[in-house]
Protein backbone atom coordinates (compact mmCIF):
# COMPACT_ATOMS: atom_id res chain seq x y z
CA UNK A 1 0.00 0.00 0.00
CA UNK A 2 1.54 3.25 -0.70
CA UNK A 3 1.05 5.72 2.13
CA UNK A 4 1.09 9.36 1.47
CA UNK A 5 3.82 11.56 2.83
CA UNK A 6 3.05 13.66 6.04
CA UNK A 7 5.01 16.28 5.17
CA UNK A 8 8.59 17.16 5.28
CA UNK A 9 11.18 16.91 8.30
CA UNK A 10 14.51 18.84 8.15
CA UNK A 11 16.91 17.71 11.11
CA UNK A 12 20.18 18.94 11.52
CA UNK A 13 23.45 18.88 14.08
CA UNK A 14 26.00 21.60 14.41
CA UNK A 15 28.96 20.81 12.06
CA UNK A 16 31.90 19.91 14.26
CA UNK A 17 35.29 21.35 14.69
CA UNK A 18 37.53 19.04 12.75
CA UNK A 19 40.41 20.43 14.96
CA UNK A 20 39.82 17.79 17.17
CA UNK A 21 38.83 13.80 17.16
CA UNK A 22 35.23 12.94 17.54
CA UNK A 23 33.74 12.30 21.60
CA UNK A 24 30.82 11.10 22.97
CA UNK A 25 29.42 14.62 23.09
CA UNK A 26 29.81 14.92 19.40
CA UNK A 27 28.31 11.42 19.18
CA UNK A 28 25.24 12.94 21.43
CA UNK A 29 23.68 15.25 19.58
CA UNK A 30 24.39 13.17 16.38
CA UNK A 31 22.57 10.09 17.85
CA UNK A 32 19.38 12.20 18.72
CA UNK A 33 18.96 13.94 15.73
CA UNK A 34 19.44 9.96 13.66
CA UNK A 35 16.94 9.03 16.33
CA UNK A 36 14.64 12.04 15.21
CA UNK A 37 14.88 11.46 11.77
CA UNK A 38 14.32 7.80 11.60
CA UNK A 39 11.26 8.01 13.68
CA UNK A 40 10.19 10.87 11.22
CA UNK A 41 10.73 8.67 8.56
CA UNK A 42 8.61 5.78 10.37
CA UNK A 43 6.02 8.38 10.66
CA UNK A 44 5.72 8.39 6.62
CA UNK A 45 7.21 12.30 6.88
CA UNK A 46 10.09 13.10 4.08
CA UNK A 47 12.90 13.21 5.86
CA UNK A 48 16.29 15.44 5.48
CA UNK A 49 18.90 15.23 8.00
CA UNK A 50 22.09 16.62 7.88
CA UNK A 51 25.51 16.73 9.71
CA UNK A 52 29.06 17.67 8.41
CA UNK A 53 32.01 19.14 9.55
CA UNK A 54 33.49 22.84 10.31
CA UNK A 55 36.57 23.48 8.61
CA UNK A 56 37.46 26.91 8.31
CA UNK A 57 39.36 29.66 10.83
CA UNK A 58 41.44 29.64 13.46
CA UNK A 59 41.26 26.84 15.68
CA UNK A 60 41.29 24.47 12.57
CA UNK A 61 44.53 26.45 11.36
CA UNK A 62 46.21 25.97 14.22
CA UNK A 63 45.32 22.48 14.64
CA UNK A 64 47.12 21.90 11.33
CA UNK A 65 50.32 23.75 11.90
CA UNK A 66 50.84 21.99 15.37
CA UNK A 67 50.79 18.60 13.01
CA UNK A 68 53.02 20.55 10.37
CA UNK A 69 50.66 19.91 7.31
CA UNK A 70 48.59 22.28 5.69
CA UNK A 71 44.78 23.03 6.57
CA UNK A 72 42.83 21.30 3.99
CA UNK A 73 44.96 17.84 4.11
CA UNK A 74 44.23 18.09 8.24
CA UNK A 75 40.71 18.48 7.14
CA UNK A 76 40.85 15.64 4.79
CA UNK A 77 42.43 13.55 7.21
CA UNK A 78 40.23 14.52 10.32
CA UNK A 79 36.52 13.98 8.29
CA UNK A 80 37.03 10.84 7.80
CA UNK A 81 37.19 10.17 11.65
CA UNK A 82 33.74 11.55 11.88
CA UNK A 83 32.21 9.98 8.49
CA UNK A 84 33.38 6.61 9.79
CA UNK A 85 32.25 7.16 13.26
CA UNK A 86 28.94 8.00 12.19
CA UNK A 87 28.88 4.64 9.93
CA UNK A 88 29.50 2.80 13.07
CA UNK A 89 27.10 4.74 14.88
CA UNK A 90 24.18 3.58 12.12
CA UNK A 91 23.60 7.55 11.58
CA UNK A 92 21.38 7.86 8.76
CA UNK A 93 22.02 10.98 7.40
CA UNK A 94 21.23 12.27 3.68
CA UNK A 95 24.20 14.24 3.32
CA UNK A 96 27.12 15.60 4.84
CA UNK A 97 28.66 19.14 4.32
CA UNK A 98 31.96 20.05 4.72
CA UNK A 99 32.41 24.25 4.92
CA UNK A 100 35.58 23.95 2.40
CA UNK A 101 33.17 22.37 -0.61
CA UNK A 102 32.81 24.20 -3.68
CA UNK A 103 28.80 24.64 -2.67
CA UNK A 104 29.08 25.54 0.01
CA UNK A 105 31.93 28.48 -0.41
CA UNK A 106 29.97 29.42 -3.68
CA UNK A 107 26.03 30.00 -1.22
CA UNK A 108 28.36 31.87 1.45
CA UNK A 109 29.96 34.34 -0.93
CA UNK A 110 26.49 34.51 -2.74
CA UNK A 111 25.22 35.63 0.71
CA UNK A 112 28.18 38.04 1.70
CA UNK A 113 27.50 39.65 -1.97
CA UNK A 114 23.80 39.97 -1.44
CA UNK A 115 23.85 41.47 2.25
CA UNK A 116 26.95 43.59 0.95
CA UNK A 117 25.15 45.25 -1.97
CA UNK A 118 22.12 46.13 0.08
CA UNK A 119 24.12 47.92 2.86
CA UNK A 120 24.00 45.22 5.09
CA UNK A 121 27.70 45.17 5.41
CA UNK A 122 29.93 47.67 6.23
CA UNK A 123 33.37 48.56 7.24
CA UNK A 124 34.88 50.20 10.36
CA UNK A 125 37.21 50.04 12.87
CA UNK A 126 37.30 47.87 15.73
CA UNK A 127 38.67 48.50 19.17
CA UNK A 128 38.62 46.17 21.67
CA UNK A 129 38.91 42.78 22.96
CA UNK A 130 39.29 39.34 21.27
CA UNK A 131 39.28 35.52 22.68
CA UNK A 132 41.54 33.47 20.43
CA UNK A 133 39.99 30.28 21.28
CA UNK A 134 36.34 31.47 20.99
CA UNK A 135 37.47 33.42 17.41
CA UNK A 136 35.14 36.23 19.31
CA UNK A 137 34.63 39.65 19.79
CA UNK A 138 34.22 41.52 23.87
CA UNK A 139 33.98 45.15 24.57
CA UNK A 140 35.38 45.75 27.80
CA UNK A 141 32.16 45.66 29.56
CA UNK A 142 31.39 42.24 28.20
CA UNK A 143 35.06 40.64 30.42
CA UNK A 144 34.41 38.48 33.42
CA UNK A 145 37.82 39.74 35.69
CA UNK A 146 39.55 41.03 32.56
CA UNK A 147 38.67 37.01 31.32
CA UNK A 148 36.38 36.05 27.92
CA UNK A 149 33.32 36.05 29.52
CA UNK A 150 32.43 32.39 27.81
CA UNK A 151 35.63 30.34 28.39
CA UNK A 152 37.37 32.62 30.93
CA UNK A 153 40.75 32.34 29.34
CA UNK A 154 42.86 35.14 28.69
CA UNK A 155 41.46 37.87 25.94
CA UNK A 156 43.91 40.01 24.22
CA UNK A 157 43.54 43.97 22.83
CA UNK A 158 42.62 44.67 19.04
CA UNK A 159 42.45 47.41 16.97
CA UNK A 160 41.56 46.82 13.48
CA UNK A 161 39.60 47.08 10.60
CA UNK A 162 36.69 44.98 9.76
CA UNK A 163 33.28 44.33 8.06
CA UNK A 164 29.76 44.18 10.01
CA UNK A 165 26.71 42.87 9.84
CA UNK A 166 23.63 45.44 10.93
CA UNK A 167 22.51 42.90 12.82
CA UNK A 168 21.64 45.66 15.66
CA UNK A 169 18.50 46.56 13.33
CA UNK A 170 16.92 42.82 13.73
CA UNK A 171 16.68 43.19 17.71
CA UNK A 172 13.04 43.69 17.66
CA UNK A 173 12.12 41.66 15.28
CA UNK A 174 13.86 39.05 17.13
CA UNK A 175 12.68 39.26 20.49
CA UNK A 176 9.01 39.71 18.64
CA UNK A 177 9.76 36.14 17.16
CA UNK A 178 10.72 34.45 19.92
CA UNK A 179 7.99 36.05 22.04
CA UNK A 180 5.59 34.85 19.72
CA UNK A 181 6.96 31.21 18.67
CA UNK A 182 7.34 29.19 22.08
CA UNK A 183 8.85 26.49 20.06
CA UNK A 184 11.65 28.85 18.44
CA UNK A 185 13.64 28.06 21.11
CA UNK A 186 13.54 25.02 23.37
CA UNK A 187 13.52 24.15 26.19
CA UNK A 188 11.96 27.63 27.58
CA UNK A 189 14.87 27.76 30.02
CA UNK A 190 17.21 28.35 26.95
CA UNK A 191 14.41 30.62 25.15
CA UNK A 192 14.17 32.80 28.65
CA UNK A 193 17.81 32.81 28.84
CA UNK A 194 18.14 34.43 25.25
CA UNK A 195 15.12 36.49 25.87
CA UNK A 196 16.65 38.37 29.03
CA UNK A 197 20.01 38.33 27.14
CA UNK A 198 18.07 40.29 24.44
CA UNK A 199 16.84 42.93 27.09
CA UNK A 200 20.48 44.59 26.46
CA UNK A 201 21.32 46.40 23.40
CA UNK A 202 22.22 43.79 20.13
CA UNK A 203 25.32 44.83 18.75
CA UNK A 204 26.54 44.66 15.12
CA UNK A 205 28.14 41.64 14.42
CA UNK A 206 32.03 41.42 12.96
CA UNK A 207 31.35 39.44 9.75
CA UNK A 208 35.45 39.30 8.71
CA UNK A 209 38.83 38.56 9.80
CA UNK A 210 42.44 39.92 7.95
CA UNK A 211 44.56 37.82 6.16
CA UNK A 212 47.02 38.81 7.75
CA UNK A 213 45.90 37.32 11.21
CA UNK A 214 43.86 34.58 9.70
CA UNK A 215 44.28 32.89 6.15
CA UNK A 216 42.17 29.67 6.42
CA UNK A 217 38.87 30.83 5.43
CA UNK A 218 36.52 32.19 2.87
CA UNK A 219 37.57 35.40 0.81
CA UNK A 220 35.11 38.03 1.37
CA UNK A 221 33.48 38.21 -2.33
CA UNK A 222 34.24 42.56 -2.35
CA UNK A 223 37.35 42.49 0.12
CA UNK A 224 40.19 39.94 -0.96
CA UNK A 225 42.04 41.30 2.25
CA UNK A 226 39.77 39.57 4.75
CA UNK A 227 38.25 36.23 5.12
CA UNK A 228 34.72 34.91 6.66
CA UNK A 229 34.58 35.13 10.31
CA UNK A 230 34.12 31.68 10.93
CA UNK A 231 30.85 31.21 12.34
CA UNK A 232 29.03 33.53 9.76
CA UNK A 233 30.63 30.70 7.17
CA UNK A 234 29.65 27.50 9.34
CA UNK A 235 26.21 28.63 10.20
CA UNK A 236 25.20 29.30 6.71
CA UNK A 237 25.65 25.21 6.24
CA UNK A 238 22.40 24.69 7.13
CA UNK A 239 20.95 26.25 3.65
CA UNK A 240 23.99 25.70 1.13
CA UNK A 241 23.59 22.00 1.93
CA UNK A 242 19.89 21.95 1.09
CA UNK A 243 21.05 23.32 -2.08
CA UNK A 244 20.40 26.82 -1.32
CA UNK A 245 20.68 29.33 -4.57
CA UNK A 246 21.05 26.22 -6.59
CA UNK A 247 18.76 23.74 -6.10
CA UNK A 248 15.61 25.53 -5.62
CA UNK A 249 13.42 21.83 -5.05
CA UNK A 250 15.09 20.74 -1.67
CA UNK A 251 15.38 23.98 -0.19
CA UNK A 252 11.98 25.01 -0.72
CA UNK A 253 10.70 21.77 0.29
CA UNK A 254 12.74 21.38 3.87
CA UNK A 255 13.74 24.94 4.59
CA UNK A 256 10.38 25.88 6.26
CA UNK A 257 10.39 22.84 8.63
CA UNK A 258 14.20 23.35 9.93
CA UNK A 259 15.03 21.94 13.21
CA UNK A 260 18.81 22.20 14.43
CA UNK A 261 20.24 20.02 17.51
CA UNK A 262 22.80 22.01 19.51
CA UNK A 263 24.61 21.95 22.62
CA UNK A 264 23.79 24.45 24.72
CA UNK A 265 27.29 26.04 24.02
CA UNK A 266 26.63 27.14 20.74
CA UNK A 267 22.91 28.89 21.80
CA UNK A 268 23.63 32.32 21.02
CA UNK A 269 25.20 31.84 17.68
CA UNK A 270 22.30 29.67 16.74
CA UNK A 271 19.73 31.44 18.11
CA UNK A 272 21.08 35.68 17.67
CA UNK A 273 23.35 35.35 15.11
CA UNK A 274 21.35 33.36 12.96
CA UNK A 275 18.02 34.46 12.61
CA UNK A 276 19.45 38.06 12.13
CA UNK A 277 21.61 36.81 9.09
CA UNK A 278 18.00 35.05 7.68
CA UNK A 279 16.21 38.14 8.05
CA UNK A 280 19.29 40.12 6.45
CA UNK A 281 18.69 37.87 3.29
CA UNK A 282 14.92 37.96 3.01
CA UNK A 283 14.49 33.77 4.60
CA UNK A 284 12.56 32.61 7.28
CA UNK A 285 14.20 31.96 10.75
CA UNK A 286 14.62 27.70 11.66
CA UNK A 287 11.31 26.70 13.07
CA UNK A 288 13.26 24.88 16.42
CA UNK A 289 16.54 25.52 17.56
CA UNK A 290 16.68 22.74 20.27
CA UNK A 291 20.00 22.83 23.17
CA UNK A 292 20.56 19.94 24.96
CA UNK A 293 22.67 19.70 27.80
CA UNK A 294 25.97 19.18 28.69
CA UNK A 295 28.06 15.40 29.49
CA UNK A 296 30.21 15.18 32.13
CA UNK A 297 32.73 12.46 32.42
CA UNK A 298 32.54 10.27 35.86
CA UNK A 299 31.73 14.10 37.53
CA UNK A 300 34.48 15.99 35.43
CA UNK A 301 34.89 18.35 32.73
CA UNK A 302 35.83 16.37 29.75
CA UNK A 303 38.65 17.79 28.59
CA UNK A 304 42.03 16.91 26.61
CA UNK A 305 44.59 17.71 29.77
CA UNK A 306 42.71 15.73 32.27
CA UNK A 307 42.71 12.99 30.05
CA UNK A 308 39.12 11.81 30.08
CA UNK A 309 37.95 12.22 26.72
CA UNK A 310 35.63 9.00 26.27
CA UNK A 311 36.31 7.90 22.71
CA UNK A 312 32.96 6.65 21.10
CA UNK A 313 34.86 4.34 18.89
CA UNK A 314 35.76 2.34 22.40
CA UNK A 315 32.86 2.69 23.84
CA UNK A 316 31.14 1.03 20.89
CA UNK A 317 33.76 -1.62 21.26
CA UNK A 318 33.52 -2.45 24.85
CA UNK A 319 29.27 -2.27 24.57
CA UNK A 320 27.98 -2.31 21.12
CA UNK A 321 26.63 0.26 19.26
CA UNK A 322 22.76 -0.18 20.53
CA UNK A 323 23.90 -0.22 23.93
CA UNK A 324 25.96 3.32 23.61
CA UNK A 325 22.88 5.02 21.55
CA UNK A 326 20.29 3.48 24.08
CA UNK A 327 22.14 4.66 27.27
CA UNK A 328 22.80 8.19 25.75
CA UNK A 329 19.16 9.37 25.32
CA UNK A 330 17.79 6.78 27.98
CA UNK A 331 19.86 8.31 30.98
CA UNK A 332 19.61 11.71 31.25
CA UNK A 333 16.64 13.94 29.73
CA UNK A 334 17.37 15.41 27.00
CA UNK A 335 18.05 19.22 27.64
CA UNK A 336 19.65 18.38 31.06
CA UNK A 337 22.97 18.32 31.75
CA UNK A 338 24.42 14.86 32.58
CA UNK A 339 27.15 12.28 34.05
CA UNK A 340 28.42 9.74 32.01
CA UNK A 341 30.18 6.88 33.72
CA UNK A 342 30.83 3.04 33.50
CA UNK A 343 29.13 1.92 36.28
CA UNK A 344 25.58 3.96 35.30
CA UNK A 345 26.29 2.50 31.59
CA UNK A 346 26.61 -1.60 33.17
CA UNK A 347 23.71 -1.09 34.72
CA UNK A 348 21.81 0.55 32.32
CA UNK A 349 22.70 -2.90 29.80
CA UNK A 350 22.49 -5.44 32.67
CA UNK A 351 18.90 -4.17 33.65
CA UNK A 352 16.93 -3.02 30.95
CA UNK A 353 18.60 -4.10 27.75
CA UNK A 354 19.78 -7.65 29.23
CA UNK A 355 17.51 -8.52 31.82
CA UNK A 356 13.68 -6.93 30.37
CA UNK A 357 14.22 -6.82 26.83
CA UNK A 358 17.08 -9.71 26.02
CA UNK A 359 15.58 -12.20 28.04
CA UNK A 360 11.60 -11.55 26.89
CA UNK A 361 12.89 -12.02 23.37
CA UNK A 362 15.35 -15.10 23.75
CA UNK A 363 12.92 -16.68 26.21
CA UNK A 364 9.71 -15.96 23.88
CA UNK A 365 11.05 -17.51 20.77
CA UNK A 366 12.72 -20.57 22.57
CA UNK A 367 9.35 -21.69 23.65
CA UNK A 368 8.10 -21.26 20.12
CA UNK A 369 11.12 -23.52 18.99
CA UNK A 370 10.10 -25.72 21.35
CA UNK A 371 6.81 -26.13 21.81
CA UNK A 372 5.72 -25.22 18.11
CA UNK A 373 9.02 -26.37 16.16
CA UNK A 374 9.58 -22.77 15.02
CA UNK A 375 6.45 -21.78 13.41
CA UNK A 376 4.17 -19.09 15.26
CA UNK A 377 0.99 -20.25 16.27
CA UNK A 378 -1.99 -18.53 16.03
CA UNK A 379 -3.63 -17.29 18.58
CA UNK A 380 -6.88 -19.85 19.76
CA UNK A 381 -8.87 -19.46 23.16
CA UNK A 382 -9.32 -16.15 24.24
CA UNK A 383 -9.19 -14.99 28.27
CA UNK A 384 -9.57 -11.56 29.21
CA UNK A 385 -5.87 -11.71 30.31
CA UNK A 386 -5.09 -12.20 26.75
CA UNK A 387 -6.00 -8.65 25.65
CA UNK A 388 -3.72 -6.63 28.09
CA UNK A 389 -0.57 -6.53 25.88
CA UNK A 390 -2.49 -4.80 22.32
CA UNK A 391 -4.18 -2.21 25.15
CA UNK A 392 -0.74 -1.53 26.34
CA UNK A 393 1.05 -1.42 22.80
CA UNK A 394 -2.20 0.95 22.02
CA UNK A 395 -1.36 3.09 24.58
CA UNK A 396 2.37 3.66 23.50
CA UNK A 397 1.72 4.09 19.97
CA UNK A 398 -0.64 6.58 20.77
CA UNK A 399 2.31 8.73 23.12
CA UNK A 400 5.38 7.71 21.40
CA UNK A 401 4.83 11.11 18.47
CA UNK A 402 3.98 13.38 21.32
CA UNK A 403 6.89 12.40 23.30
CA UNK A 404 9.16 12.68 20.18
CA UNK A 405 7.96 16.12 19.17
CA UNK A 406 8.84 17.26 22.68
CA UNK A 407 12.40 15.99 22.22
CA UNK A 408 11.18 13.64 25.51
CA UNK A 409 13.17 10.17 24.08
CA UNK A 410 13.93 9.17 27.56
CA UNK A 411 10.48 9.33 27.94
CA UNK A 412 9.88 7.49 25.02
CA UNK A 413 11.41 4.82 25.99
CA UNK A 414 10.00 4.67 29.16
CA UNK A 415 6.43 4.10 27.51
CA UNK A 416 8.38 1.56 25.28
CA UNK A 417 9.40 -0.25 28.41
CA UNK A 418 6.20 -0.40 30.08
CA UNK A 419 5.24 -2.86 26.77
CA UNK A 420 8.17 -4.92 27.37
CA UNK A 421 7.61 -5.17 31.15
CA UNK A 422 3.64 -5.99 30.88
CA UNK A 423 5.22 -9.06 28.29
CA UNK A 424 7.13 -10.12 30.96
CA UNK A 425 4.51 -10.28 33.38
CA UNK A 426 2.05 -11.74 30.66
CA UNK A 427 4.38 -14.42 30.48
CA UNK A 428 5.13 -14.98 34.27
CA UNK A 429 1.57 -15.08 34.85
CA UNK A 430 0.24 -17.60 32.20
CA UNK A 431 3.25 -19.47 32.64
CA UNK A 432 3.39 -20.93 29.23
CA UNK A 433 6.15 -23.84 30.03
CA UNK A 434 3.24 -25.14 32.62
CA UNK A 435 0.56 -25.08 29.76
CA UNK A 436 2.81 -27.10 27.87
CA UNK A 437 3.16 -29.73 30.12
CA UNK A 438 -0.35 -29.54 30.69
CA UNK A 439 -0.86 -30.20 27.00
CA UNK A 440 -2.92 -26.92 26.82
CA UNK A 441 -2.10 -26.08 23.35
CA UNK A 442 -5.00 -24.02 22.38
CA UNK A 443 -4.03 -21.60 25.60
CA UNK A 444 -0.19 -21.98 24.43
CA UNK A 445 -0.96 -20.81 21.02
CA UNK A 446 -2.54 -17.61 22.24
CA UNK A 447 -0.03 -16.99 25.07
CA UNK A 448 3.21 -17.42 22.62
CA UNK A 449 1.05 -15.40 19.78
CA UNK A 450 0.31 -12.48 21.90
CA UNK A 451 4.18 -12.22 23.39
CA UNK A 452 5.27 -12.86 19.81
CA UNK A 453 2.87 -9.73 18.79
CA UNK A 454 4.13 -7.59 21.43
CA UNK A 455 7.79 -8.43 20.63
CA UNK A 456 6.97 -7.39 16.99
CA UNK A 457 5.43 -3.70 17.68
CA UNK A 458 8.75 -3.61 20.50
CA UNK A 459 10.73 -4.31 17.36
CA UNK A 460 8.89 -1.53 15.77
CA UNK A 461 9.48 0.96 18.33
CA UNK A 462 12.32 0.26 18.86
CA UNK A 463 13.85 0.90 15.39
CA UNK A 464 14.72 4.44 15.34
CA UNK A 465 16.89 4.60 18.91
CA UNK A 466 18.45 0.94 18.15
CA UNK A 467 18.34 0.06 14.74
CA UNK A 468 20.43 -3.01 14.39
CA UNK A 469 18.83 -4.63 17.74
CA UNK A 470 15.83 -4.09 15.71
CA UNK A 471 16.47 -5.21 12.34
CA UNK A 472 17.87 -8.46 13.83
CA UNK A 473 14.77 -9.04 16.14
CA UNK A 474 12.71 -8.21 13.35
CA UNK A 475 14.81 -11.61 10.86
CA UNK A 476 14.70 -13.36 13.89
CA UNK A 477 11.36 -12.93 14.48
CA UNK A 478 10.56 -14.33 11.14
CA UNK A 479 9.35 -11.16 9.58
CA UNK A 480 10.66 -10.89 5.74
CA UNK A 481 9.36 -7.27 4.58
CA UNK A 482 11.86 -4.63 5.09
CA UNK A 483 11.83 -2.56 8.80
CA UNK A 484 12.50 0.42 7.45
CA UNK A 485 9.30 0.73 5.27
CA UNK A 486 7.12 0.17 7.94
CA UNK A 487 4.66 2.59 8.55
CA UNK A 488 4.07 3.22 12.53
CA UNK A 489 0.17 3.75 11.70
CA UNK A 490 -0.62 1.16 9.56
CA UNK A 491 1.70 -1.11 10.78
CA UNK A 492 1.52 -0.35 14.56
CA UNK A 493 -1.85 -2.39 14.27
CA UNK A 494 -2.39 -5.06 16.76
CA UNK A 495 -2.27 -8.58 15.23
CA UNK A 496 -0.66 -7.92 11.95
CA UNK A 497 2.23 -10.77 12.84
CA UNK A 498 0.76 -13.71 10.40
CA UNK A 499 0.83 -17.03 12.03
CA UNK A 500 2.61 -19.90 10.31
CA UNK A 501 5.71 -18.28 9.66
CA UNK A 502 8.80 -19.70 10.77
CA UNK A 503 10.75 -18.00 13.17
CA UNK A 504 14.82 -18.44 13.70
CA UNK A 505 16.86 -19.37 16.18
CA UNK A 506 17.48 -16.67 18.46
CA UNK A 507 20.99 -15.11 19.67
CA UNK A 508 21.13 -13.15 22.89
CA UNK A 509 20.54 -9.33 22.39
CA UNK A 510 22.41 -8.17 24.97
CA UNK A 511 24.95 -10.44 26.81
CA UNK A 512 24.89 -8.84 30.73
CA UNK A 513 28.56 -7.29 31.38
CA UNK A 514 30.52 -8.22 34.50
CA UNK A 515 31.52 -4.80 35.75
CA UNK A 516 34.21 -6.62 36.96
CA UNK A 517 35.83 -6.36 33.45
CA UNK A 518 35.09 -2.81 32.17
CA UNK A 519 37.89 -0.98 34.67
CA UNK A 520 40.25 0.89 32.63
CA UNK A 521 37.77 1.25 29.64
O1 LIG B 1 30.89 24.45 18.17
N1 LIG B 1 28.20 17.36 26.05
O2 LIG B 1 31.76 22.67 16.98
P1 LIG B 1 32.28 21.71 18.14
C1 LIG B 1 27.24 17.44 25.14
N2 LIG B 1 31.81 24.10 14.81
N3 LIG B 1 27.44 17.83 23.86
C2 LIG B 1 28.68 18.14 23.49
C3 LIG B 1 29.76 18.08 24.39
C4 LIG B 1 29.48 17.66 25.74
N4 LIG B 1 30.43 17.57 26.68
N5 LIG B 1 30.87 18.47 23.74
C5 LIG B 1 30.51 18.75 22.46
C6 LIG B 1 31.23 23.93 17.13
N6 LIG B 1 29.18 18.55 22.29
C7 LIG B 1 30.97 24.61 15.82
C8 LIG B 1 29.51 24.44 15.45
S1 LIG B 1 27.38 24.81 13.86
C9 LIG B 1 26.97 25.86 12.64
C10 LIG B 1 29.07 25.13 14.19
C11 LIG B 1 28.44 18.70 21.03
O3 LIG B 1 33.09 20.69 17.46
C12 LIG B 1 27.29 19.69 21.14
O4 LIG B 1 26.38 19.45 20.10
O5 LIG B 1 32.87 22.48 19.25
C13 LIG B 1 28.00 21.00 20.89
O6 LIG B 1 27.11 22.04 20.55
C14 LIG B 1 28.90 20.61 19.75
O7 LIG B 1 29.32 19.27 20.05
C15 LIG B 1 30.10 21.53 19.58
O8 LIG B 1 30.95 20.98 18.62
MG1 LIG C 1 33.39 23.49 20.98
Amino acid sequence: MHQKSKGTFYITTPIYYVNDVPHIGHAYTTIAADILARFKRLEGYQVFFLTGTDEHGQKVEKAAQERGVDPKSHCDEMVIRFQSLWKRLNISNNDFIRTTEPRHKRVVQKILQDLYDRGEIYQDNYEGWYCVPCERFWTEKDLVNGKCPDCYREVSELSEKNYFFRMSRYQSWLIEHIEKNERSILPPSRRNEILGFLKNPLEDLCISRPKKRLKWGIELPFDTEYVTYVWFDALINYVSGIGYGDDGETFSRFWSEAIHLIGKDILTTHTVYWPTMLKGIGLPPPKTVFAHGWWTIEGKKMSKSLQNVVEPNRLIDTYGVDAVRYFLVREVPFGMDGDFSHAAMVHRINSDLANDLGNLFSRTLHMVLRYFDGIIPAPASCEEIDGRLQKVSDHVLSQLPSFMNDFAFHRALSTIWELIGAANKYVDETAPWSLAKEGNTSRLSTVLYQTMEALRMIALFLAPFMPSTSERMWKELGLESNLWEQNLERDGIWGGLRPGRRIEKPHPLFPRIESRKITGV
